[in-house]
């Protein structure tokens, strides 16, 4: 038990449960007639320690025998919320459920275990999550063998376990980010032990190494590093991804160059913070910038990274990504708001000066480079002036596209003990405006490709029009053109002849050309 020093009744304050058992298995206790095992629950305080520890890294890891046959014959449905990074555990829960034997499947109802890999980001990720569990609970009443579990960052939260254990205790298992290779276990004491079984560790654990991981398409995702220490003030990633911890170089280096050798054509280094990669090692001097350098002697098409905090940017990355070779020029470079009084109280450590000197810098070396961000409107306190330095920050670099939010108050961080004082119809008036600008401007710079013929990896159909073929350009913009499915999953050259605010279209180059 990595976090179980507290005593369940500290926080779980069920003053109607029956503790039935306590040891060093955990305590058990009976409530609404269901028998809940607390292993270990989630802890802020604990999460938030960054400790001294070093991190180690374990190679052998392999499912326990006798869970290596347990799911034959039964079906598995994965619902993942969030972020790459929770798209990428639902991978290697996948790969954990499909090496004990389950097979996956898109019906719900006929799945003999359903897990549910939620978000915390915001109120309406969770929210949604909470709908599902009240579909969820009709299906269980059907089907009374259903398993259901809920993992991923809500796990992490304090509150949301006790909302679980309070309101919806009909599910089966709980386990949080640190814990995912733990599936195994988990199941099979949810399963013989018939009880409700919590296992969150709130202090991140080590760096396991080997973990199945069921990946589709040709386009692939690797983590670098786990967690984030940034500590922005309103966001609770810190808390549900613990402190931050790099990958050693040649477990990536080595997990890359057999993606390749599987054909894969595409792949995406993750972390929350790719760019503090490395930061963490005490024996050796490797950052970021080393290991993009290794990439690019790697054979694979296109290597990509998310997500680039502008504060370690350093300029030997800069100028490893301006070599170009495999190494596509997409920046995704998170600014979160254009007035430097309000990154300052989100806790960025950077102004709005900074920010543009480094897109200045970045374009100097890598001329082509496509960049899109992520920003906050209505962060507490935000005026309309402040507003309009984000708008002015957005017209002055030229995203390609943005991801934009409502600010949304996270309990247990910083920002939400602020006053949370713009009214709702202001920050919506607020976000209307930004998303035209931005939809604007990616129009913008769409138009500024018509009649160029660009390199496209060919993904599949579109969403919108089966009989028409979708893929992205390095700069990851989405390209729309007519073709026979026999070209999915190559690259192709496409002359651009429309420009929409989202995507580009045009149709195939009548040379090919081939792609580097
Ligand atoms: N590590 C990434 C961000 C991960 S979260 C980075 O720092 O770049 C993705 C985005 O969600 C953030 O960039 C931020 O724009 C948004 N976000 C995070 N917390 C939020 C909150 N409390 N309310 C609204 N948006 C939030
Ligand atoms: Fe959250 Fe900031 Fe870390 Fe990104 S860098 S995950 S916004 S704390
Ligand atoms: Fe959400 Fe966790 Fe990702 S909170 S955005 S799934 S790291």
């Amino acid at each position: 038990m990595k976090s179980g020093t507290k005593d369940y009744s500290e926080y779980f304050d069920f003053s109607n449960a029956k503790v039935l058992s306590e040891d060093e298995n955990g305590t058990t206790i009976r409530l609404h007639g269901r028998e809940i095992r607390i292993k270990s629950q989630p802890d802020y305080r604990a999460g938030k320690r960054r400790g001294k520890d070093s991190i180690a890294v374990h190679h052998e890891f392999s499912i326990p025998d006798d869970m290596r046959a347990f799911g034959e014959g039964k079906r598995y449905y994965v619902q993942t919320y969030g972020c790459q990074m929770n798209e990428h555990d639902s991978e290697t829960i996948k790969g954990l459920l499909e090496q004990m034997g389950y097979v996956g499947t898109e019906d719900r109802t006929e799945a003999d275990i359903i897990l549910l890999n939620t978000c915390a980001i915001r109120e309406n990720a969770e929210d949604r999550v909470f709908g599902e569990l009240g579909h969820l609970k009709m299906l269980k009443t059907e089907r009374p063998g259903l398993m259901i579990g809920v993992c991923g960052c809500m796990s992490q939260e304090e509150g949301v376990v006790n909302r679980i254990l309070r309101k919806h205790a009909f599910v089966d298992m709980i386990f949080g980010t640190h814990n995912v290779h733990r599936l195994p276990h988990l199941i099979r004491e949810a399963v013989f032990g018939r009880e409700l079984v919590v296992e969150v560790w709130s202090k991140e654990g080590d760096i396991i190494e080997n973990l199945p991981k069921k990946r589709e398409g040709m386009r692939a995702w690797v983590n670098i590093m786990y967690g984030c220490d940034k500590f922005c003030t309103y966001c609770i990633v810190p808390y549900t991804r613990g402190k931050e911890r790099s990958r050693r170089p040649e477990d990536v280096i080595a997990e890359v160059r057999e993606l390749a050798r599987q054909g894969f054509k595409e792949i995406t280094l993750l972390g929350q913070n790719v760019n503090a990669y490395g930061k963490d090692f005490e024996d050796i001097e490797y950052r970021f910038g080393d290991l993009m350098d290794d990439m690019s002697k790697i054979d694979v098409p296109r290597i990509r990274f998310m997500t680039s905090h502008p504060r370690d940017f350093d300029d030997h990355l800069i100028e490893v990504l301006g070599r170009g070779g495999n190494l596509a020029e997409h920046i995704h470079l998170p600014v979160q708001s254009g007035s430097s009084a309000v990154l300052k109280k989100m806790g960025r450590k950077y102004t709005r000066e900074n920010y543009l000197e480094l897109v200045a810098k970045i374009r100097r070396e890598v001329p082509d480079a496509a960049f899109t961000t992520d920003i906050i409107v209505g962060f507490p306190g935000e005026t309309d002036e402040q507003f309009e330095e984000t708008l002015s920050l957005v017209r002055e670099v030229g995203y390609d596209a943005a991801y934009t939010f409502i600010y949304s108050p996270r309990e247990g961080t910083p920002a939400a003990a602020m006053a949370d004082d713009i009214p709702m119809e202001v920050k919506k008036k607020r976000l209307a405006q930004l998303n035209a600008l931005i939809a604007e401007q990616g129009r913008r710079s769409n138009e500024a490709l018509l009649g160029r013929v660009l390199e496209v990896l060919v993904e599949g159909p579109s969403r919108t029009n089966g009989s028409v073929l979708a893929g992205r350009t390095r700069g990851s913009k989405l390209v729309h053109f007519e073709g026979g499915p026999e070209l999915i999953g190559t690259f192709v050259q496409v002359e651009i002849t429309e420009a929409k605010s989202w995507h580009l279209a045009g149709s195939l180059a009548k040379t090919p050309v081939a792609a580097d």
